[in-house]
């Protein structure tokens, strides 16, 4: 019989405990006389999204405290930028090898969340702008994780868009961007179980980067051993994680019609798990379709759910539908472990697990710029050898490779672009000097450093400067407040480029930034957060061993103004108007006459390609491809990242001018020719028709772009769709006609300009009224620590709960002093129950606060839980929500 972890306390459980948490990171045990005599395991979960964040002793959903050391691959603002699904496999892969070394059964990642603006905190723990590009990888991911058995739960679900006020401001989508933009990668990943097992075919991955592949050989092991972890999973996430905000008006954990799309139109068979602390109320969640709140304990949770139930305001169904997905996850989860327990070897080597973050970082990488500089007759990259090399910028010393919140990884190793370069420069004779130039942790500088940095750079033949973010300006939960560089480091790079030497950029960051000296730069390679061996990745491909092969994974706009929402981003009032709609990154750029400094799809190389003969072709079965020769014409071996844009010719509605609709990265020799067929998505060809509540494709005519970026399209083919015609799961349908007025309405949206959108031609585009969100008083569990700073009660509490807050938190990790200040701030009363706090003293300070001090008191002294509070409320829950 399994034993309970060391965390869990042992328990006489009833089946509905399972759907709380029983600690920070667990489900309760599953007793033996609850499972036909046989007990199971709790089921223990970890983040994180680019590496395992197991905590043992502390437990924290901030990255805090300490967790057992980890392979730190590259987050997924640069791993994206592989354009790569087979090597996100590999890094799932090995994430769920590391997990199954941990005897952590459910993997918290990946976060799939559509970028919506450069200044969201969280981005660099996102794949991109694009839902094709976040769910083709995703899918890849997932699929990698659960070929080790270990389940993958993908996150926010959905509309997770900025860490302001995450916990309690709602996301306003109108349901065409709800549906193209946002759902659209967590649709695929779990519709597109095919994909998936095409994706199992890594083998030629791992020939082509050739290492040794024992991710490859530990599932094949697994599988030869009568074990089949895909049978479980059929190709769909173990779990899906509701994101903290509302949707339109309601909570994400407790939004039924949300749960129930992905339920009954996508078929999701797996486990809804709430957000660390994103669960409201208990009652409306589980009548929603959330199977698990987390973290625990919260008895509070499983006492009114079983209550509810018995007293019939909840259907029997609605909580043995939870249990028995739990309990299947759950004895999955134990046989894996049976399994692992046959051998006591570690599942994987720790050395090719460092390996594959160095070939992921280097295949992610992009460079930017790369040019010859004045009076040179070559690029400034790749670096030239037996020359004087001035490296500038502590960077290069204290690699900036991660960042913060709740995937932070604690790295078993990791390495600096120094130490690497000063490897390089014994076999290529360079001769290598170091100016700091800043402090790493806050990007001043002083005199001195200025003039140590002027001094080397002016001695050497050619400047590599070592820049970017902080750690300290980006992290979960707060987002940027503007998309500015350090000024000290943009001072320096004036001062570094007054020496007129040959200056090569190597950029830091999970997001984008402003780079006012990017005319003055020969080259720029953007490493973006590289991981733990993002040092030798990054010297790998400054000298040319490498050759970069990223392309951007979102648009780079030249500064904040130029994005959609322009500076209207982080929204600080309670609702988030998604004005922009469908035009998100590069589909607003490439609709209007802004363009960005660096387009999305955007990425050099040390050689050239060009891209001939293109063809579109629809099958019988109605899987359209697209297909081109691509020849590396350039003198080294490399890769390219060959796009399929679809534009619409006169649409019933409006559409972006370009938007991605396949891809395929191709490597080859020089003088190397391929043909490359891509698969298109037959969804971008269509569009969420708001009025049958279904996805459409119009009878007409279609432009199939082929390029290198959303702004450099070189091949271009018409196809004609006919009514009737099948197009991949959808039948094409002749065009609905618009009327004028309705084109009227949504003029703004047809003819999109470079101010972006106002509130009022959105409403018009939203098309039904705004939610209207409960008032801010009388105080409820919801309401956040700022809220309450109203009354002098209030601030008594929240000066209580600051003092109590800011001293769990680490002040000694960049950029954790400022995030607790604004989650501490941000966070609704209700989460003074998370992670083992009593509900019944949120009851009583709400009551307290809303001047019943009798009542308050009675809630502390008679109510073991919030049982009787929730069920008081129920005649006031809004009829169809339960
Ligand atoms: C984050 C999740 C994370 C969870 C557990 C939350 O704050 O939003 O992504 O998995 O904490 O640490």
């Amino acid at each position: 019989m399994a034993q309970p972890k060391k965390d869990v306390p042992a328990t006489d459980a009833h089946p509905e405990r399972l759907i709380a948490g029983a600690s920070y990171w667990s489900t309760y045990e599953l007793s033996a006389e609850d499972h036909d005599g046989e007990a199971v395991a709790p089921l223990r979960m970890s983040d994180g999204t680019y590496g395992l964040r197991k905590q043992e002793a502390s437990c924290d959903c901030l990255g805090i405290g300490e967790s057992v050391p980890a392979t730190c691959f590259p987050p997924a603002c640069l791993s994206a930028c592989s354009f790569d699904p087979q090597l996100l496999y590999l890094m799932g892969q090995a994430l769920g090898e590391e997990c199954l070394h941990e005897s952590v059964d459910l993997l918290l990642g990946p976060a799939i969340n559509v970028k919506r603006h450069p200044l969201c905190g969280r981005n660099f723990e996102y794949f991109s702008e694009d839902p094709l590009l976040s769910g083709k990888l995703g899918s890849a991911y997932v699929a990698g994780v659960q070929s080790t058995g270990v389940g993958a739960c993908v996150k926010h679900f959905v509309g997770n868009s900025q860490e302001t006020d995450r916990m309690t401001s709602d996301s306003v989508i109108d349901d065409r961007a709800l549906h193209e933009i946002y759902l659209r990668g967590f649709e695929q990943l779990v519709c597109s179980a095919e994909d998936q097992h095409r994706t199992h075919d890594f083998g030629e991955a791992a020939r082509r980067k050739g290492e040794s592949n024992t991710a490859a050989h530990s599932a094949k092991t697994a599988v030869q051993q009568g074990y089949s972890p895909d049978g479980f999973f059929c190709g769909q996430p173990a779990a899906i994680m509701t994101a903290y905000n509302r949707l339109n008006g309601i909570y994400c954990s407790q939004n039924k019609q949300l749960l129930q799309f992905a339920r009954n139109t996508w078929g999701y068979r797996g486990i809804f798990v709430s957000d660390w602390g994103a669960m409201s109320q208990s009652i409306p969640s589980v009548a929603a379709g959330l199977d698990l709140c987390m973290p625990g304990p919260r008895l509070d949770h499983s006492a009114t759910v079983a209550k509810a139930v018995k007293d019939g305001l909840l259907p029997d169904s609605s909580l043995t539908g939870c249990e028995e997905r739990l309990t299947n996850l759950m004895v999955h989860a134990q046989q894996v472990r049976a399994h692992r327990a046959q051998t006591s070897a570690l599942p994987y080597c720790e050395a090719d697990h460092l390996a594959l973050a160095q070939v992921i970082a280097e295949q992610s990488a992009v460079l930017l710029k790369n040019e010859v500089p004045t009076g040179g007759s070559v690029a400034a990259l790749p670096l030239g050898k037996d020359q004087r090399l001035a490296v500038i910028g502590a960077f290069a010393k204290h690699s900036r490779y991660q960042g913060s919140g709740s995937a932070r990884v604690n790295p078993v190793q990791l390495d600096a672009a120094w130490e690497a370069l000063q490897e390089v420069s014994d076999v290529q004779g360079c001769q290598l000097t170091y100016a700091a130039g800043y402090d790493p942790n806050t990007g001043e500088t002083t005199p001195t450093l200025m003039d140590e940095a002027l001094r080397c750079a002016q001695a050497a033949d050619t400047v590599v400067v070592f820049l970017g973010l902080p750690a300290c300006y980006e992290s979960e939960g707060v987002d940027r407040q503007s998309m500015e560089l350090p000024a000290d480091m943009n001072a320096l790079m004036d001062v570094v480029c007054a020496a007129s030497k040959p200056v090569v950029a190597v950029l830091y960051g999970g997001s984008v930034v402003e780079l006012p000296w990017r005319d003055s730069v020969s080259s720029i390679l953007l490493m973006y957060l590289p991981g733990c061996q993002g040092g030798h990745a990054c010297v790998n491909l400054l000298t040319g061993v490498v050759n970069p092969s990223g392309h951007l994974a979102e648009s780079w706009p030249a500064k904040v103004q130029d994005t959609a929402l322009g500076v209207n981003y982080p929204v600080h009032t309670p609702q988030v108007f998604y004005t922009e709609s469908v035009f998100v990154g590069y589909r607003y750029y490439t609709s209007v006459s802004v363009k960005p400094a660096y387009p999305f799809g955007y990425g050099l190389s040390y050689t050239t390609f060009t891209l001939t003969e293109p063809v579109v072709t629809v099958q019988d079965s109605g899987a359209v491809y697209a297909q081109c020769c691509v020849t590396n014409v350039g003198n080294c071996e490399g890769a390219e990242v060959v796009q399929v844009y679809v534009h619409v010719k006169d649409a019933s509605v409006p559409r972006a001018a370009q938007e991605l609709a396949g891809f395929a990265k191709v490597h080859l020799k020089p003088g190397e020719s391929s043909q490359v067929p891509i698969e298109l998505d037959a969804h971008v060809f269509g569009y969420w028709d708001t009025k049958a509540s279904k996805w459409r494709v119009d009878s007409g005519v279609y432009e199939i772009g082929i390029g290198v970026s959303s702004e450099d399209i070189s091949l271009c083919e018409e196809l004609s769709l006919m009514a009737g015609q099948r197009l991949g799961c959808l039948v094409v349908q002749a065009p609905t006609l618009v009327s004028s007025a309705e084109r009227c309405v949504l003029g703004p949206y047809f003819t999109v300009k470079p101010q972006g959108f106002t509130q009022s031609a959105f409403r018009a585009l939203y098309g039904k009224g705004f939610p209207v969100l409960p008032p801010t008083r009388p105080f409820t569990p919801d309401s956040s620590v700022r809220d309450i700073k109203v009354t002098p009660l209030g601030r008594l509490i929240a000066r209580e709960i600051h003092k109590h807050g800011m001293a769990q938190g680490a002040t000694h990790i960049p950029g954790m002093q400022s995030m607790m200040e604004a989650m501490l701030d941000s966070m609704p009363l209700r989460n003074l129950a998370t992670g083992g706090g009593s509900y019944s003293l949120v009851i009583a300070i709400v009551d307290a606060l809303n001047g019943k001090p009798v009542k308050a008191l009675g809630d502390l002294l008679s109510h073991p839980d919030a049982l009787i509070h929730e069920l008081e409320e129920i005649p006031a829950l809004e009829e169809g929500k339960l």
